[in-house]
């Protein structure tokens, strides 16, 4: 006979996951939840009180489709399909290889579809993903409901990667958080749409557009990328300076392509006058340490694309945050191979200013 084991041993996380499936299905309320990319802020997908409870939460208008997360094949056919329905075979291979794991594909929508129109924006497909984190997993599977959980952030802030920067984010909004440590990936995840020809990579992620050349059979090895995800880096408002109440709003300087970093650093100091304001650093694989007197925090981002995707937003949290009252935050770049793909993506949105070298 097979030695069945129950999947959570610790009694403690047992009640607190039902506890917040209880939250999800009995009052239609909204729950913040760790995902192996970042946390998650979970509501019934299939409830249009949960799904705008989740965008007044987050102070969101709700324009964007969101994400439906599911915790099995089965689920998603038995709740969310119809009877008879065939999930593209398109997606055989990645569904096979990247799941339950950071990669999002879209399904069209079906008439009488219990999916809220909140989830969709309306639209006639909806992107689903099976997360691989056991406490999102779990969750989905004891309330038995398809999440629709976006970022579990404030508007315009940096993703959460800790229970702490939702907590930070959220606290009074939502009556619990689920604390499932550090998110292993640290980006979101991979949006495909397999229902194109050619199919099409919307956001990049955790998941990277080489992996799903390789993985995804012969239709992906001609997958193009959105012009969203290709029109590289276009200058943006970084993320909190809407929020100056919460953290000083310190502006990215973002920097490609300029070797060991002195020269363009001091250079960037220099002609902005940032002598007396308080600068900070995030270095990546090539900048130096100790480039700048006038650098007074300065962080390892890592030096792998995993070290550097799963480090990058919390340490923009945590230099933001430093009580010093950082002005600029410098952060080097990466090129835009494998996991850099989605780094840069999400750098280009944070930067207000991209040096390339
Ligand atoms: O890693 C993640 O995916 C995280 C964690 C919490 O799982 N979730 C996340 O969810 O990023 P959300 O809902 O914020 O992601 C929305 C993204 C947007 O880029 C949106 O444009 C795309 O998914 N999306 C959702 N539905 C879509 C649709 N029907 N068509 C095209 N894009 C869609």
């Amino acid at each position: 006979a097979l030695d069945t084991k129950p999947i959570i041993t610790d009694e403690e996380t047992k009640h607190n996951i039902e506890l917040a499936a209880k939250v999800l299905t009995e009052s239609n309320d909204v729950v913040g939840f760790p995902t192996e990319t970042v946390y998650g802020l979970g509501g019934s997908a299939l409830s249009d009180e949960s799904v705008k409870g989740i965008y007044k939460a987050k102070n969101r208008p709700s324009d964007n489709p969101l994400i439906v997360h599911i915790s099995s094949i089965d689920q998603l056919k038995r709740r969310l399909l119809p009877e008879d329905y065939e999930i593209p075979h398109i997606y055989d291979k990645l569904i096979q290889k990247f799941w339950p794991g950071p990669l999002t594909i879209l399904l069209p929508v079906h008439d009488g579809s219990p999916i809220s129109k909140y989830v969709t924006a309306n639209q006639d497909t909806f992107a689903v993903r099976m997360p691989a984190h056991p406490v999102a997993r779990s969750l989905i599977a004891i309330s038995d409901t398809p999440l629709a959980a976006p970022l579990a952030n404030a508007s315009t802030r940096p993703s959460p990667t800790l229970a702490s920067h939702v907590l930070h984010d959220l606290q009074g909004r939502i009556p619990y958080i689920l604390d499932g440590g550090a998110c292993d990936v640290g980006v979101e995840s991979t949006v495909v749409d397999g229902l194109l020809d050619p199919p099409m990579l919307l956001r990049p992620g955790g998941v990277s557009l080489e992996e799903i050349r390789q993985f995804g059979g012969d239709q992906w090895k001609h997958v193009i990328l959105s012009k969203k995800t290709a029109g590289k880096l276009e200058a943006v408002r970084t993320p909190g300076m809407k929020y100056k109440h919460y953290s000083p709003s310190a502006e990215v300087v973002l920097f490609t392509g300029c070797g060991n970093g002195k020269k363009a650093i001091t250079q960037y100091i220099s002609q902005n006058n940032l002598e007396q304001k308080k600068l900070a650093l995030l270095r990546a694989r090539n900048f130096g340490s100790n480039i700048h007197p006038g650098i007074i925090i300065e962080r390892s981002l890592g030096s792998t694309g995993q070290e550097i995707s799963r480090n990058l937003f919390r340490m923009l949290r945590d230099v933001d945050e430093d009580p010093s009252g950082v002005d600029v935050i410098f952060v080097e770049g990466t090129d835009e191979t494998n996991e850099g793909l989605a780094i840069m993506n999400r750098l280009s949105k944070a930067a207000a200013v991209h040096i390339k070298g």
